[in-house]
Protein backbone atom coordinates (compact mmCIF):
# COMPACT_ATOMS: atom_id res chain seq x y z
CA UNK A 1 0.00 0.00 0.00
CA UNK A 2 0.82 3.56 -0.70
CA UNK A 3 1.13 6.15 1.64
CA UNK A 4 2.10 9.87 0.67
CA UNK A 5 3.49 12.69 3.50
CA UNK A 6 5.82 15.23 3.75
CA UNK A 7 9.06 14.41 5.29
CA UNK A 8 11.15 17.53 5.57
CA UNK A 9 9.19 19.85 3.55
CA UNK A 10 9.06 16.85 0.33
CA UNK A 11 5.90 14.72 -0.40
CA UNK A 12 7.42 11.23 -0.83
CA UNK A 13 5.48 7.96 -1.07
CA UNK A 14 6.12 5.17 0.95
CA UNK A 15 5.28 1.50 0.25
CA UNK A 16 4.52 0.01 3.57
CA UNK A 17 1.85 -0.91 5.63
CA UNK A 18 0.05 1.45 7.57
CA UNK A 19 0.73 0.21 10.83
CA UNK A 20 4.73 0.31 10.25
CA UNK A 21 6.03 2.53 12.56
CA UNK A 22 6.98 6.10 11.36
CA UNK A 23 10.57 5.35 13.02
CA UNK A 24 11.23 2.65 10.29
CA UNK A 25 9.77 4.42 7.15
CA UNK A 26 12.04 6.90 8.22
CA UNK A 27 15.09 5.10 8.44
CA UNK A 28 14.46 2.06 6.61
CA UNK A 29 12.00 3.32 3.39
CA UNK A 30 13.60 6.73 3.33
CA UNK A 31 16.89 5.65 4.50
CA UNK A 32 16.99 9.02 7.00
CA UNK A 33 19.35 7.10 9.86
CA UNK A 34 19.64 10.08 12.02
CA UNK A 35 16.46 9.14 14.08
CA UNK A 36 17.41 6.72 16.28
CA UNK A 37 15.80 3.69 17.92
CA UNK A 38 16.03 2.98 21.71
CA UNK A 39 13.39 0.85 23.60
CA UNK A 40 10.55 0.87 21.30
CA UNK A 41 7.91 1.26 23.81
CA UNK A 42 7.82 4.95 23.97
CA UNK A 43 9.79 5.28 26.95
CA UNK A 44 13.52 7.07 26.25
CA UNK A 45 12.80 9.62 23.31
CA UNK A 46 15.34 8.36 21.22
CA UNK A 47 12.92 8.75 17.83
CA UNK A 48 11.80 11.94 18.14
CA UNK A 49 10.14 13.66 15.48
CA UNK A 50 7.84 16.21 15.04
CA UNK A 51 4.48 15.90 13.59
CA UNK A 52 3.01 18.88 12.17
CA UNK A 53 5.38 20.72 14.59
CA UNK A 54 4.36 18.68 17.69
CA UNK A 55 7.31 15.92 19.01
CA UNK A 56 6.13 12.13 18.66
CA UNK A 57 7.53 8.97 19.72
CA UNK A 58 8.18 7.83 15.88
CA UNK A 59 8.12 3.87 17.02
CA UNK A 60 4.58 4.39 18.21
CA UNK A 61 3.35 6.50 15.92
CA UNK A 62 2.12 4.45 12.94
CA UNK A 63 2.71 5.53 9.33
CA UNK A 64 -1.09 5.86 9.06
CA UNK A 65 -1.16 8.69 11.65
CA UNK A 66 1.50 10.50 9.20
CA UNK A 67 -0.43 10.00 6.03
CA UNK A 68 -0.92 13.64 4.60
CA UNK A 69 0.85 15.05 7.58
CA UNK A 70 4.03 16.95 7.80
CA UNK A 71 7.14 15.23 9.38
CA UNK A 72 10.36 16.50 10.35
CA UNK A 73 13.25 14.57 11.31
CA UNK A 74 16.37 15.92 12.79
CA UNK A 75 17.99 16.52 9.04
CA UNK A 76 15.38 19.19 8.96
CA UNK A 77 17.22 21.15 11.16
CA UNK A 78 19.97 22.37 8.98
CA UNK A 79 22.46 21.24 6.70
CA UNK A 80 25.43 22.52 7.92
CA UNK A 81 24.79 22.91 11.69
CA UNK A 82 23.73 26.32 11.78
CA UNK A 83 20.67 26.13 13.79
CA UNK A 84 21.13 28.03 16.81
CA UNK A 85 20.38 24.66 18.92
CA UNK A 86 22.98 22.89 16.90
CA UNK A 87 25.45 25.79 17.35
CA UNK A 88 24.77 26.05 21.19
CA UNK A 89 24.93 22.49 21.17
CA UNK A 90 28.34 22.09 19.49
CA UNK A 91 29.22 25.38 21.76
CA UNK A 92 28.34 23.20 25.21
CA UNK A 93 29.79 20.11 24.35
CA UNK A 94 26.64 18.52 24.89
CA UNK A 95 26.96 15.00 23.30
CA UNK A 96 29.01 11.95 25.42
CA UNK A 97 28.00 8.91 23.20
CA UNK A 98 25.75 10.76 21.07
CA UNK A 99 22.59 8.40 21.24
CA UNK A 100 20.16 10.43 22.00
CA UNK A 101 21.05 13.56 21.17
CA UNK A 102 18.53 13.92 17.80
CA UNK A 103 15.48 12.90 19.89
CA UNK A 104 16.43 15.56 22.40
CA UNK A 105 17.48 18.18 19.84
CA UNK A 106 14.21 17.35 17.90
CA UNK A 107 11.56 17.91 22.03
CA UNK A 108 14.24 21.38 22.44
CA UNK A 109 13.27 22.09 18.73
CA UNK A 110 9.90 21.83 19.42
CA UNK A 111 9.97 23.65 22.69
CA UNK A 112 11.96 26.37 21.34
CA UNK A 113 8.98 26.98 18.25
CA UNK A 114 6.50 27.27 21.17
CA UNK A 115 8.43 29.67 23.49
CA UNK A 116 11.73 31.50 23.04
CA UNK A 117 12.14 32.10 26.75
CA UNK A 118 11.49 29.33 28.36
CA UNK A 119 12.32 28.48 32.16
CA UNK A 120 14.00 25.77 34.01
CA UNK A 121 10.71 24.40 34.49
CA UNK A 122 9.61 24.89 30.69
CA UNK A 123 12.78 23.14 29.66
CA UNK A 124 12.25 20.34 32.15
CA UNK A 125 8.79 19.54 31.43
CA UNK A 126 9.34 19.40 27.29
CA UNK A 127 12.57 17.28 27.99
CA UNK A 128 11.14 14.82 30.27
CA UNK A 129 10.34 12.33 28.09
CA UNK A 130 14.11 12.46 26.31
CA UNK A 131 16.27 9.99 28.55
CA UNK A 132 20.28 10.65 28.09
CA UNK A 133 22.28 7.14 29.35
CA UNK A 134 25.14 9.53 29.79
CA UNK A 135 23.54 11.86 32.00
CA UNK A 136 24.25 14.86 29.61
CA UNK A 137 21.11 17.11 31.37
CA UNK A 138 22.86 19.53 32.48
CA UNK A 139 24.72 20.68 29.25
CA UNK A 140 21.40 20.40 27.18
CA UNK A 141 20.00 23.12 29.19
CA UNK A 142 22.40 24.90 29.31
CA UNK A 143 22.47 24.85 25.45
CA UNK A 144 18.25 25.27 25.39
CA UNK A 145 19.04 28.41 26.79
CA UNK A 146 21.87 29.12 25.04
CA UNK A 147 20.24 28.79 21.68
CA UNK A 148 16.80 30.26 23.53
CA UNK A 149 19.19 33.53 23.80
CA UNK A 150 20.14 33.35 19.89
CA UNK A 151 16.79 32.60 18.65
CA UNK A 152 15.09 36.26 21.12
CA UNK A 153 17.93 38.42 19.36
CA UNK A 154 17.77 36.85 16.03
S1 LIG B 1 12.68 4.33 20.69
FE1 LIG B 1 10.88 5.49 20.69
S2 LIG B 1 10.70 6.25 22.69
FE2 LIG B 1 12.39 4.91 22.79
S1 LIG C 1 24.72 11.20 25.07
FE1 LIG C 1 24.78 9.06 25.47
S2 LIG C 1 22.70 8.57 25.86
FE2 LIG C 1 22.71 10.70 25.74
Amino acid sequence: MTTKLNVNGKTVSVNAEPDTPLLWVIRDELGMTGTKFGCGAALCGACTVHLNGKPVRSCQTPLSAAAGQKVATIESLSRNNTHPLQVAWIKHDVPQCGYCQSGQLMSAAALLTANKNPSDADIDAAMSGNICRCGTYPRIKAAIKDAASTLRKA
